[in-house]
């Protein structure tokens, strides 16, 4: 059971996983089932503004993506580039604030010019934050955060760490979903995770439609988060002594 209130998760974070089988069982190349997944994603930021979830952090390009065959590297940066110029108009009317997340370095200049136009032409917008992760890795951020507070002098603790990552704006994931049928965070925001609510769908990514997210929401809502306390702690639970 979960708190009063707490029925929709205010950040949820997606491992999107299985387009590569998702193309391969329709015969087509891998990069059929990562366009498809571009489609995918749209509609789940519409249905996370519906829902009323403020934050969605999804892991687009991990740092050790980079091992992929070329050609499928290479795509992934095009798809990129072109969705952003194809949406960017409709996430700025449907008041997105994209991010990107992850180390720039490795990203050719027409990625990183796209990657800021976007992130300054959507800056005001508030109804949703989406983080893209890309060339991102969960070790790389804890690592970066590390290297920025030593460099300043200031001591290293879990508040002054917290406060370096990547996703300090927007708080620690409430939910982390992975799609696909595997059940690991591979180096997904590892810190941040520290107590989220994981939920593993079987679905494939280019597959996963409001009904499956709906179905991971519904799953979170129904845990009870405790964040160590005992259940009888949590604010709203009865007091059995009267
Ligand atoms: C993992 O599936 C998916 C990726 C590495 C890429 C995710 C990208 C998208 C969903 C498209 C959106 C992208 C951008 C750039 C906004 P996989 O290829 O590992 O699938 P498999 O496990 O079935 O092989």
């Amino acid at each position: 059971m979960s708190t009063a209130s707490d029925s929709v998760p205010r950040h949820i974070a997606i491992v999107m996983d299985g387009n590569g089988r998702w193309a391969s069982k329709r015969f087509m190349p891998r990069i059929a089932g990562h366009r498809q997944g571009v489609d995918v994603l749209k509609r789940t930021v519409r249905t996370c503004v519906l829902r009323g979830v403020r934050v969605l952090t999804v892991f687009a390009f991990s740092s050790e993506n980079w091992k992929r065959p070329p050609d499928e590297v290479s795509a992934l940066m095009d798809i990129l580039v072109v969705a952003l110029s194809r949406e960017l108009n409709q996430l700025k009317k449907e008041g997105v604030h994209l991010r990107f997340i992850g180390s720039r370095k490795g990203l050719s200049e027409r990625v990183q010019q796209s990657l800021l136009e976007a992130e300054r032409e959507t800056a005001e917008n508030i109804t949703l934050t989406l983080n893209v992760c890309f060339n991102y890795g969960g070790r790389w951020d804890i690592a970066n955060a590390a290297q920025t507070l030593s460099a300043a002098g200031e001591a290293i603790t879990e508040e002054s760490l917290s406060r370096h990552l990547s996703t300090c704006a927007d708080g620690d994931p409430d939910l982390i979903v992975r799609t696909g049928g595997e059940m690991r965070l591979s180096n997904f925001l590892l810190w941040q995770a520290a107590y989220s609510e994981l939920f593993f769908s079987e679905v494939l990514w280019p597959d996963f439609d409001e009904a499956a997210l709906d179905k991971a929401i519904a799953a979170y809502a129904s845990r009870e988060r405790r964040f160590g306390m005992t259940s009888a702690q949590l604010p709203g639970a009865r007091n059995i002594a009267s």
